[in-house]
């Protein structure tokens, strides 16, 4: 596995490459995204069918966790990391309908992402930071300003861990969940090794500009979830995880789980 596998931020998208989080934004079918995106996402539907499905799925599973965690966890404080490009409903859309006092931070560090940013300003209940997540001490003191750090946050990585290493990843993981309160909840999706993925990955990442990205085993998974628990259903294929009525049954199959700091 290479050391870093995530751009640098002295190394931004440049004009006529593919960007991680336009890649993504034309998988699910969003608006905000250009011609050699949509092309690289045929290029990836081509060698993996159903790839375009499982983007969605994974939008679907965040908008599912965090309404749960405001709903039935009584959580009011998000962080999302990677945010991605906005696409409605986004977290504060969702959880202010169950807690209309919730605090979002999105926090990425494409400037693609940037420049669409005023969808999640919405002071003082919304906000964005353009930042490398792995800049973990400048997340903690924008974070530190707008939560209370003494009640449950909680951190979301939809579709963004395969972007880094595991030395990264964990570190990133690890560094934010130390600040946290008890009840606090760590949600990540994630795709992982299976013949399609592989070569879906191997694709993508050879377009200009990608960001590349690994899948990873439910047992490498598992790991990020050490020490905490669990929610039911577990680590499980996305659409698993208590779907609703907008629930897609993919092909390809993310994973995906809520783990809680214990009280
Ligand atoms: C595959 S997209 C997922 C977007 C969104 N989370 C979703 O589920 O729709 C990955 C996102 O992670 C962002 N990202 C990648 N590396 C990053 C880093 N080092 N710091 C902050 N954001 C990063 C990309 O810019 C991109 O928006």
């Amino acid at each position: 596995m290479s050391e870093s596998l995530a751009r640098t931020p002295e190394q931004p998208s440049a004009d006529g490459e593919v960007s991680s989080a336009r890649f993504w934004n034309a998988a699910q079918g969003g608006k905000d995204n250009y011609e050699r995106d949509r092309a690289a996402v045929e290029a990836v539907e081509k060698i993996a069918p159903g790839i375009t499905a499982d983007a969605r799925s994974a939008r679907q599973f965040l908008r599912r966790t965090v309404r749960w965690a405001a709903a039935e966890a009584g959580v009011a404080q998000y962080l999302d990391l990677g945010a991605g490009l906005p696409l409605e409903p986004d977290i504060h859309q969702i959880v202010r309908r169950y807690r209309p006092d919730a605090r979002v931070l999105y926090v990425d560090n494409d400037p693609v992402v940037l420049a669409h940013q005023s969808a999640y300003q919405d002071p003082p209940l919304s906000s964005y930071i353009d930042a490398d997540m792995r800049d973990t001490d400048v997340i903690m003191n924008h974070v530190a300003d707008r939560f209370d750090l003494t009640e449950p946050v909680m951190l979301t990585f939809s579709s963004v861990l395969g972007h880094f290493s595991d030395e990264e990843a964990h570190g990133v993981v690890g560094r934010l969940l130390a600040h946290l309160a008890p009840g606090s909840c760590l949600m990540l999706s994630h795709d992982i090794p299976t013949p399609s993925i592989i070569a879906a990955c191997e694709v993508y990442s050879s377009a200009p500009g990608a960001l590349p990205y690994q899948p990873r085993t439910i047992e490498q998974l598992l790991r990020f979830f050490e020490g905490m628990d669990i929610v039911d259903p577990g680590l499980v294929p996305l659409f698993e995880w208590r779907p609703d009525e907008e629930t897609e049954i993919t092909e390809i199959m993310g994973y995906g789980a809520i783990g809680r700091i214990r009280a």
